[in-house]
């Protein structure tokens, strides 16, 4: 988003003109930046065989799994409602991994037959695919690698605490388990969480996948999963991707010549794709001054972006109907029945009813975490590629609202 000609525009589209023509709150996406950003990750990893696998569940329009695809990446699916989705968009099969947690075996026999790559997380789930499938079905193994990262409890997944992956304590017994089964295990994972800004912990991930990796023969990848930082707030920065990039793939080619092969290396972003591709608009529905703040209600809120609410997240905030004139302090709130502030204190350019708010960085688990709690309809998407922009998807209506419902007629 930037302001050119005294407008605020995404690839010279009047973001105003946009909600002018689909109404708000809407999600917009700036396909080019997603496309930048693939690149950018490519280029970082030129050196070595690199496959990026999107993190799906960021933002799962089939439209954008599809610029995914013209861009060169693959998927990383994590139910298989979201496998399902992927090859929809026309991913092939073996294009997606799938990466489940928790899910009963049905689920991943359901997988097996779609034919994506399995990722396994429990030592019970890989009894069980060795006691069906033995060594006919090739398996990607996610280990738990113990390190504590990422930007705050919810998102740090691969602490010795957390549910995911199989604790690389465990390894020994894995390695029985694979040796009993004479399982095909071609790929080990590791994802430790969201927001990481240091190159360190990739680093650190590698070298836990490395040491595991040498109890393997036959392996043809190892993936890192996902969790590059972006910046939400002022003054924050993004994770370096060229300096992981280098310092990543020299450990990568020095392991993988040790082993005798070389391997391929996968990424799983999902924020560092998405998320600063998109911009939730809203508009300013009531001004309201109290004692203590100003708030402005906006016709949104925790059911559309519940990251604020979910992880104390911060967003950026701009009122582009308004480009000049003096600035007030105001704390941006939806409009659900619960305190669902967006945004507190923020300087804006003074925001006067019917005025359109941007809220920044939306594109990673905005709309793909929305829902219709207070019976709200979730907002329309569009997408801006080569200058053009198109609805990706339509608003709710009322009768979306009901569709699953069954009247008793009492
Ligand atoms: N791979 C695996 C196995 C994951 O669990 C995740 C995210 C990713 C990749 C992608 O991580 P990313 O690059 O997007 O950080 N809803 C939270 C983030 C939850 C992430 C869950 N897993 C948020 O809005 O901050």
């Amino acid at each position: 988003m930037q302001i050119r000609d005294q407008k605020y525009q995404i690839q010279g589209v009047d973001l105003l003109d946009l909600v002018k023509e689909h109404g708000s709150p809407l999600y917009v996406y700036d396909g080019e930046k997603i496309q930048a950003q693939v690149r950018q990750l490519q280029d970082a990893f030129s050196s070595v065989k690199l496959k990026i696998k999107y993190a799906t569940k960021a933002l799962s329009n089939i439209n954008i799994l599809k610029l995914m695809k013209k861009s060169g990446t693959g998927v990383d699916a994590v139910s298989i409602e979201e496998v399902q989705l992927c090859l929809h968009a026309g991913f092939a099969p073996e294009e997606i991994m799938y990466t489940p947690n928790g899910v009963a075996f049905s689920e991943i026999e359901k997988a097996v037959e779609l034919g994506v790559m399995i990722n396994i997380d429990n030592i019970p789930m890989l009894e069980h695919f060795g006691t069906k499938y033995g060594n006919s079905v090739p398996v990607c193994i996610r280990l738990n690698p113990h390190i504590l990262a990422g930007g705050n409890a919810k998102i740090s997944v691969g602490h010795i605490d957390s549910k995911f992956g199989v604790s690389i304590l465990q390894l020994k017994h894995v390695i029985k388990v694979v040796e009993a089964y004479e399982l095909d295990v071609i790929g080990l994972h590791v994802h430790t969480g969201s927001d990481i800004l240091d190159a360190d912990v990739f680093l650190k991930g590698a070298e836990i996948l490395f040491d595991a990796a040498r109890e393997f023969k036959d392996l043809k990848f190892l993936d890192f999963g996902g969790g590059f930082k972006v910046a939400y707030k002022p003054g924050d920065i993004s994770t370096d991707i060229k300096e992981v990039g280098k310092r990543v793939s020299e450990a990568f080619k020095a392991f993988c010549e040790e082993y005798g092969r070389e391997l391929e290396i996968w990424f799983e972003p999902g924020k560092f794709l998405v998320s600063e591709s998109g911009v939730l608009l809203v508009k300013a529905n009531v001004i309201k001054s109290t004692p203590a703040s100003t708030f402005v209600g906006v016709d949104s809120g925790l059911n559309h972006l519940i990251r604020p609410m979910m992880y104390d997240a911060y967003h950026g905030v701009e009122n582009i109907s308004k480009l000049e004139g003096p600035e007030r302090v105001y704390t941006i709130v939806g409009y659900i029945c619960e305190t669902d502030t967006i945004a507190a204190d923020r300087k804006l350019k003074e925001v006067q009813e019917g005025d359109i708010l941007a809220i920044k960085n939306a594109g990673a688990y905005g709309f793909s975490m929305a829902s219709n709690y207070n019976s709200r309809f979730r907002p329309a998407e569009v997408l801006i590629l080569d200058g053009k922009a198109s609805l990706i998807r339509k608003r709710e209506t009322f009768e979306d609202i009901l569709r699953h419902q069954v009247d008793l007629g009492i």
